[in-house]
């Protein structure tokens, strides 16, 4: 048997090494079929960090694959004034600084005569008419009717200002035959809670058609979380396995070991829970769990996500086994380097008691997983960056291999690695070389950077790609978000109605608190991470 998955395995790797030759030498033609037609896109929060970070450096990554049409044009809409020309030169600042590769003067010379700067608050309606003119006398330049897309990256006190005043102002509907021509992309954090989130969703739903809105989650454009579809359905060594019969626990581990830095005000307001679990983790949770869909269209995969996350079971957040744990960081040593603790931190009460770091378990009262733990868990200033889903199988039956070794067969574990380091590995009991039988755990591995190369695009370039063609697969649907949402609503109002109660610490650079441990061991497990 286990010679068999082993060379499965082995069959299975060579194919994806296969795979990739084939993918690489059709690249050209695959993705040029992808090239998105005219668009105008509207940035509000085009001074903000992301726009400086994130969409912009996407942006210009996918004219250097000639992937943006020759009609393209942006307008950075924005609070304070700004000229066109000072925009384009902070633009191409921001694009020399942060894009994956270097500012090409000729590329970025044809698509910078296409930014325009647009200043305004974001509840003037006057300023939305103006706006509205101004794209109008862009799409007269370009000659036809063209699509926009309004792109929401603001803090989200103004998200209801600019949906509302989108609406009012006509340009939610702008064609009126081909709804779709205007589509808005939402900007995490999508609410608070429960009834925040439930608001948005009302807010944006009497002006836009559900298949005009994309709620963004950078992690479903991250390379490694699509392709878990492709390991998930593309081979037929794992769905068999997948389930409550064969594995033993799933745990979805996303740490980082940076601090809140300057985000402070935010991040306060906000918390691990807020910030990582309710979208991140969560979307990786459900893309693990998730059945397999009827086709790759985008409503099948988010009702087989939604599916799952209704499974979940109401979490237990009172006594002794809660199945939820919180912590700050204190000071400690982050890869050598000091740091200071989340009190100490710039714009952080000294009595806050918001989570840097939580860790929860849950089931799925489903058929395929019923009585299966899943474990998630996410904090900064944690001892290495690491987003890892680990599908622990169950042990095999003791009975060979002798009475000393009886304790020491480890399960097999396969890691899927988000990043870094972007790749899956499977864990495996083999034979130590000698006279006498022990065992020892090896590893098949396979790495994305050695079987594809490093050249990999960033999430941004391929969210934005998808949302100007209209394809909402890698998107979240208003009613996964409030299903996340219903789950963890309960958990932010007993921490609310508990002070610091529970809430525990750890060092920077660890892997957080023994609570997080005691999660795992009344089951008999511990937390996995893949190299250590
Ligand atoms: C963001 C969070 O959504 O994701 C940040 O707001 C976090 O706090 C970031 O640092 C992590 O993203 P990545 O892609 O670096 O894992």
């Amino acid at each position: 048997m286990l010679r068999c998955f082993l060379l499965d395995f082995i069959r299975y790797l060579l194919i994806l090494k296969f795979m990739s030759q084939e993918l690489s030498s059709t690249r050209q033609s695959r993705d040029s079929s992808r090239k998105a037609p005219p668009t105008i896109i509207v940035i509000f929060g085009a001074s903000g960090d992301l726009t400086a970070r994130k969409l912009l450096p996407g942006l210009y990554n996918l004219g250097f694959d000639d992937l943006l049409s020759d009609d393209f044009h942006l307008i950075g809409y924005g609070r304070s004034e700004m000229s066109d020309e000072a925009f384009r030169q902070s633009m191409g600042d921001a694009i020399g600084k942060h894009s994956r590769r270097p500012l090409n003067e000729e590329i970025w010379g044809q698509m910078s005569s296409n930014l325009h700067y647009h200043a305004g608050p974001y509840d003037a309606p006057d300023s939305f008419d103006r706006l509205s003119q101004r794209i109008s006398a862009i799409e007269s330049s370009i000659g036809t009717e063209t699509q926009c897309l309004f792109y929401v990256s603001t803090p989200p006190s103004v998200f209801k200002p600019i949906l509302e005043n989108l609406g009012d102002s006509g340009l939610a509907r702008r064609h009126r035959h081909t709804p779709a021509s205007s589509k808005v992309v939402i900007e995490k954090p999508f609410g608070r809670d429960l009834s925040s989130a439930q608001e948005l969703n009302a807010i944006i739903n009497r002006r836009f058609d559900e298949s005009q809105v994309y709620r963004i989650d950078h992690y479903l454009g991250k390379e490694t979380v699509q392709s878990l579809l492709v390991q998930r359905f593309a081979n037929s060594i794992f769905e068999p396995i997948w389930n409550r019969r064969y594995v033993s626990c799933v745990q979805v581990t996303v740490a980082e070991t940076i601090g809140v830095g300057s985000r402070g005000g935010y991040y306060d307001r906000s918390g691990a829970l807020r910030d990582m679990v309710q979208n991140h983790v969560m979307q990786l949770l459900a893309l693990t769990a998730m059945e397999p869909p009827s086709s790759l269209d985008p409503e099948a995969i988010r009702d087989e996500k939604v599916k799952a996350l209704r499974a979940i079971r109401p979490l237990d957040l009172d006594g002794d086994d809660s199945d939820v744990v919180r912590a700050l960081y204190k000071e400690g040593l982050v890869g050598g380097e000091k740091a200071i603790g989340y009190l100490q931190e710039e714009g952080i009460p000294e009595d806050s008691s918001t989570e840097t770091y939580t860790a929860i378990r849950l089931y799925l009262d489903n058929w395929r997983w019923k009585g299966v733990p899943f474990y998630l868990r996410s904090g900064k200033c944690m001892s290495r960056k690491a987003s890892e889903i680990t599908v622990q199988f169950s042990r095999p039956p003791a009975i060979l291999f002798g009475e000393g070794n009886r304790f020491d067969i480890s399960p097999n574990s396969l890691v899927i690695r988000i990043q870094p380091n972007e790749g899956v590995t499977l864990t495996l009991n083999s034979k130590k070389p000698g006279l006498a039988t022990k065992l020892q755990p090896v590893e098949l591995s396979f790495g994305y950077d050695t079987t594809f190369g490093s050249d990999t695009p960033e999430a941004y370039e391929r969210l934005i790609l998808d949302a100007m063609n209209g394809d909402g697969t890698l998107f979240i649907r208003g009613d996964e978000t409030e299903t996340s949402w219903s789950l963890l609503t309960p958990v932010l109002e007993h921490w609310a109605g508990s002070g610091t109660k529970g809430l525990g610490t750890y060092a920077a650079g660890t892997w957080g608190p023994l609570d997080a441990d005691k999660l795992l061991i009344r089951n008999g497990h511990e937390w996995q991470v893949s190299g250590t």
